[in-house]
Formats: C-alpha cells, structure tokens, sequence
C-alpha cells in the first residue's frame, strides 16, 4: 500500500477518461444517461453489467471520488451524499428502527445532536450521551439487546475531547455493535479509524476533504455489503445525493489534502501554544498540547498531527469573547472550518445553539468558549492578529 501522501495525490485508479485521453477526470453533468439499445438497458438495471442509468442513483464523477476516499480511509466502499448531513441521515435510517438504542459521545455538532433528537421525537429511537473523555469507560453498563449503534465524533467538535477508538471498538466488536465515527476534524491524513477497528467514517467534506470552503458534501465510508445496496435504496430514494460539479470541487480538494493537513495542524499548535501562555486566556483545548487531558491518546491515534481547530475561553468569559470576536481582523466571524482561511464563531450561540442552556452545560460547551478554525495563513500574523485582539479586552 502507497503511503497516504501519494494516495491523495494519485488514488485508487487512474483517472484518465479513455475516450478524450483528459489527465483529469471529467464533470459528468447529466441527470441521465442514455442506453445503447433495449438489451443494454436490460443488463445495467439488472446489475449485471456496470453502467450508469440516472443521476440519482450513480454518476461516474461522484463514483470516483466515492471511491477515492474509501481508499484514504481503508475501507471498502464509499457514499458520497450532498452534506455530512445527509451523510448522517441516510446512515441512520439505514441502521436504526423504532425502538432501537444509539450510544454517542458528547459533545457532537449541534446539527448531529439535533438529528438524534429528532430521531428520538419522530421515531422512538433511544440515544444515550456518554462525555467523550469517559467513552469507552461507561460504554460497556449502557449496552444492552436494543443497541444498534454507537458513535462517536473525535476531536469532538467544539470542545476537542478526544475518544478513544482502538478501545471503543474492540467493545463495539464484542458485542456485534456497529461502531460509527464522524472523522471530520481529522481526516484520513491524520487518523484512520477503519484501521482502527471502526465500521463506519463519516465525513462532512464540507469541511477539510474540500478545504476551500466553496461546496457542501458528505461521505459514509464503510463495508460494501451495507453501503452498495444504499445507494440503490437509502440514497437513491432519500435523494440527498452529492451533485457532480461539487464531487469535482472535492476531488480538486483532496489532491492537496496531504499539504494543507501540515500547514494547519503546525499552525494550530504555534497558535494553541501562544493562547496557552497568555494572561489573558483562562483555558486552551487543543489535543496537541501536553496537558490536554487525553494527549496521549491523540498521540497514540492521531499520527502526530492534531489538525486545525482549536477552541479557548477568554477571561472574562461571554462578553469578552464578543470582544475579541470582534476585534480579530484574519479570521472571519463565521461557522464551519477546515477552509484555508482562518474561521473563529462562538459555539453556544451559533454552532451549538440547537443545544440548551442545560445540555450546553452537561456536554462541556461553556458559554465563553470560542472555536478557531485556524487556516493556512502565517502563524505569525494569525498570533500577532490574536495578540493585538486580546489586548483589547
Ligand atoms: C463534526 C461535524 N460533523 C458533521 C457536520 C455536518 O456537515 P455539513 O455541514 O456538511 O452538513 C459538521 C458541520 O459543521 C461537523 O462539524
């Protein structure tokens, strides 16, 4: 197996399109496909000849970047869908029943958290929340007959706790449980939870797979059995398939995904280490740092590198996070992150605003924490911007 530098460069397969000799492979822009005769026609809806038929069930542009991120992650199949949303969603219709039982860590994104809740209101689905740090620890008193499904997000988004995959999973396998992880902070440069013991990745490739900040999209990554039959079923009827045009956008993305993952996690850490010391900063949570609670840990799955996002709390708490967010002339004031600028937002009001008061409580999100999503601009500047913003508080 190629080292994952050359992987994202050069993928699975060659993407040479055999009829014009194109180096990259083409934005297959059509809904449709049209079919050389009734008997072709017969053979591709009857699986047995490779073909495309409609847009909505599979285009030979998402078809390869599905399967270019499967072979980042080491796995055997990959769904690309139109935002790690959908990515979520159409795992767990797939997996879950009424009735069933979800084991998660906390925190999550507040959009996946809201997504559980609404699974638990519409659809008498059960979900436990374990704290992150803690997961593997508690998991084994929560299983029981109605589990389906555990999963977890690691680093969790905003508060970078970090899970424990390798023994998370040998407990998911000892019970037959699906183990899911959302593995967006840290991409397959980073850290590789199939290796790990994990069945499913999840990825909003919103994020840093596309690294731009131009397009959303998702991604299950995970055994062929259940994933090929989704895009047939789930996917295809759900429709919250990824358009060509933004595969294309990913695809672009990746070839440098290697590069950027550098850039951003040794910046992350020159910018980590300068909050850390500074009079200002009550706390910096940033998994490369020593005395994060679970740095050995990352050290152990991270490969090294601890990607970057980073989030810290300001003394004087809500107030005077609005100043510096106000203040800070780099980063933009905006949600998402893994773009190449630097992103900074307040997660109690806007990322995690579908969480309560109580529950922003229970899941460790302060009301003064702040989440940087430091870019590939020079560290320097960034600290420099940073400094000059703290000094106004
Ligand atoms: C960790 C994580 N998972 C999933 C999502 C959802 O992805 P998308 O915005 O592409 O739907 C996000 C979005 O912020 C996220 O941070």
């Amino acid at each position: 197996m190629k080292k994952i530098d050359t992987r994202v460069v050069h993928g699975p397969r060659h993407e040479h399109d055999p009829l014009t000799g194109a180096h990259r492979i083409p934005i297959y822009l059509t809904s449709t496909f049209v079919f050389k005769d009734t008997k072709h026609a017969e053979r591709v809806f009857s699986g047995e000849e490779h073909g495309f038929i409609y847009s909505r069930r599979s285009n030979p542009t998402v078809e390869y970047l599905e399967e270019k991120v499967a072979y980042l992650e080491r796995a055997e199949a990959g769904l690309a869908t139109a935002s790690g949303m959908a990515a979520l969603n159409s795992l767990f219709v797939k997996l879950l029943r009424s009735g069933d039982r979800v084991i998660a860590s906390s925190p999550l994104y507040g959009g996946t958290y809201a997504l559980l809740e609404l699974f638990k209101d519409r659809f008498g689905i059960l979900v436990d929340y374990i704290p992150a740090t803690e997961f593997h620890l508690k998991l084994e008193s929560f299983i029981d007959d109605r589990t389906k499904l555990i999963y977890i997000e690691t680093p969790a988004n905003p508060t970078l706790d970090i899970v424990d995959i390798e023994k998370t999973a040998k407990i998911s396998k000892k019970y037959g449980i699906p183990l899911a992880v959302d593995n967006t902070f840290a991409t397959p440069i980073i850290q590789r939870p199939i290796e790990l013991g994990a069945d499913f990745v999840v990825h909003s490739m919103t994020k840093y797979l596309s690294g731009h900040g131009d397009t959303l999209a998702g991604i299950i990554c995970g055994p062929a059995d259940v994933l090929k039959p989704m895009k047939n079923k789930e996917l295809r009827f759900l429709g919250g398939i990824l358009s060509p045009f933004n595969a294309y956008l990913v695809l672009r993305g990746i070839k440098t995904l290697a590069v950027r993952m550098r850039k951003h996690s040794e910046n992350a850490m020159k910018v980590a280490e300068f909050l850390h010391d500074h009079p200002k900063v009550e706390k910096v949570m940033y998994p490369g740092l020593p005395d994060h609670p679970l740095h050995e840990v990352a050290k152990k799955q991270m490969n090294g590198m601890y990607s970057g996002v980073l989030s810290f709390i300001v003394k004087g708490g809500r107030e005077a996070g609005r100043k510096l967010l106000e203040s800070v002339e780099i980063p933009s004031l905006a949600v998402s992150l893994g773009d190449t600028d630097s992103l900074i937002e307040h997660p109690a009001s806007m990322t995690h605003a579908t969480y309560s008061e109580e529950e922003l409580r229970k899941a460790g999100i302060h009301g003064g924490l702040i989440r940087l999503s430091v870019g590939i601009e020079d560290a320097e500047d960034l600290i420099q911007d940073l400094d000059r913003a703290l000094s106004k508080i």
